[in-house]
């Protein structure tokens, strides 16, 4: 049973508070996880309890450590660890909202990895195949985040991510290595055009490129320069965060082409990308708010590429089944704290798979040294992951954990390019 709950407060990659909790059961086994925070939030995820005073820019989390420490742990003591539903379960009652603005989702997620990860050990077994048991065999295929845009960069380029995705290779690690080359003949290239080289949270560069093209020419030449075939062995996605992009009437604002675009004039404009570049998937290509636009964009490209809900759908069971009736993406982006638990994070994954949305695990631009992420995208089988470039401590904390993962399943597939052939 579980036999102690507590957290504490420590440092994410940017620096700011986020919370450990840390669970114990009567055996001994003490199991701790790490929760990741956004910055280019969607509006309908799961309260982040922030403390709001004079510490860390206001940003302390001491109030969700508190709620831990209290509430949740005079609930939780005496359960079985090994009841995962019933842990998460409980957390939701004690709360009591429907977005965990009591307790704070960064409380209920970290105990709720936290006691999935010391039932696992407890078990004598890896987190993935506690999680998935023996039909736990998916390598996911990585979007690895190497130019950045948006709000994670200070560059004029509008979108938020421009990723590559290793598709014609036999295994993640094939692939892997492979992104990692173009990883670092992308740092020459942008190092001879007299740019900067500095990475942003996710690992990724932000050179000052003129339009939102340039930056996929720019891989693309990186690609080609690291031997490998563009298209072919490795595809292009991205993530536009296109909830950022709206102004106040309601418009999708190109900064950098000096532009203003309705929702049907923007997805005529990926349309066009798409038929010039090997780009496979766009996520958030519009707004959470412009439905109708999203149904435009379905039409038009939902069985060419993957279009991912993010901001959208923000891992959200409810939110992702109006969206499969309304025949809306066609793909989940799948971040656990947006939701707040492992238990309704696998609700909503079940539900994606059982109707065709491809699932996309997904860190936070705010992450740690935690991979859990790893684990649970190979116990669900998502197929994807994305967890930003080849580079940064807390990135390749993933990156490793699935070289680890995929070392042991004897039988493990990779996807490549199977969940894109629509
Ligand atoms: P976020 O960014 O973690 O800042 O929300 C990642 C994403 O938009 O996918
Ligand atoms: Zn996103």
């Amino acid at each position: 049973y579980i036999d102690n709950v507590y957290a504490d407060e420590v440092l994410d990659s940017r620096g700011n508070p986020t919370v450990r909790a840390t669970v114990i059961l009567s055996d001994g086994t003490k199991e701790s996880a790490i929760v990741p925070s956004g910055a280019s939030t969607g509006k309908r995820e799961a309260l982040e309890l922030r403390d709001g005073d004079e510490r860390f820019l206001g940003k302390g989390v001491l109030k969700a450590v508190e709620n831990v420490n209290s509430q949740i742990a005079d609930e939780l003591i005496g359960l079985s660890p090994y009841n995962q539903a019933e842990v998460d379960a409980t957390m939701k009652d004690i709360d009591g909202t429907n977005n965990y603005s009591k307790l704070g989702a960064n409380a209920v997620l970290g105990v709720s990895m936290a006691t999935a990860r010391a039932a696992a050990t407890s078990l004598n077994m890896p987190l993935y195949r506690y999680l998935g048991g023996a039909n736990a065999m998916t390598m996911p295929v990585p979007m690895f985040n190497i130019i950045n845009g948006g709000e994670h960069a200070n560059n004029s380029v509008d979108f938020q991510e421009y990723m590559i995705m290793p598709v014609g290779f036999e295994n993640f690690n094939d692939g892997l290595r492979a992104a990692s080359e173009v990883y670092h003949n992308l740092k020459k290239i942008i190092d001879e055009m007299n740019e900067s080289t500095a990475v942003g949270d996710e690992g990724g560069f932000a050179p000052n490129l003129k339009s939102n093209e340039e930056p996929i020419q720019v891989i693309i030449k990186a690609v080609e320069k690291a031997g490998y075939k563009i298209g072919e062995q490795i595809a292009i996605a991205l993530d536009v965060a296109a909830s950022e992009l709206v102004n106040e009437s309601g418009k999708y604002v190109l900064k950098s082409e000096n532009r203003e675009l309705s929702s049907k004039e923007l997805v005529e404009y990926y349309a066009d990308l798409c038929s010039k570049y090997p780009i496979i998937s766009i996520e958030d290509g519009l707004s959470e708010d412009d439905w109708d636009g999203w149904k435009i964009l379905t039409e038009k490209l939902g069985n060419k590429i993957q279009l991912v809900g993010d901001d959208l759908f923000v891992t959200n069971a409810s939110i992702v089944a109006e969206g499969i009736s309304k025949k809306i993406a066609n793909s989940v982006l799948i971040k656990p704290n947006q939701i707040g638990s492992v238990s309704e994070t696998m609700l909503t994954i079940r539900l994606a798979q059982r109707n065709n949305y491809n699932c996309v695990m997904s860190h936070r631009s705010g992450e740690s040294e935690d991979s859990f992420i790893a684990d649970f995208a190979v116990a669900l089988n998502c197929g994807q992951i994305k967890t930003g470039a080849t580079s940064r401590g807390e990135r390749n904390a993933k990156y490793n954990r699935l070289l680890e993962i995929g070392a042991e399943i004897a039988y493990a597939e990779y996807l490549g390019k199977a969940p894109f052939s629509k």
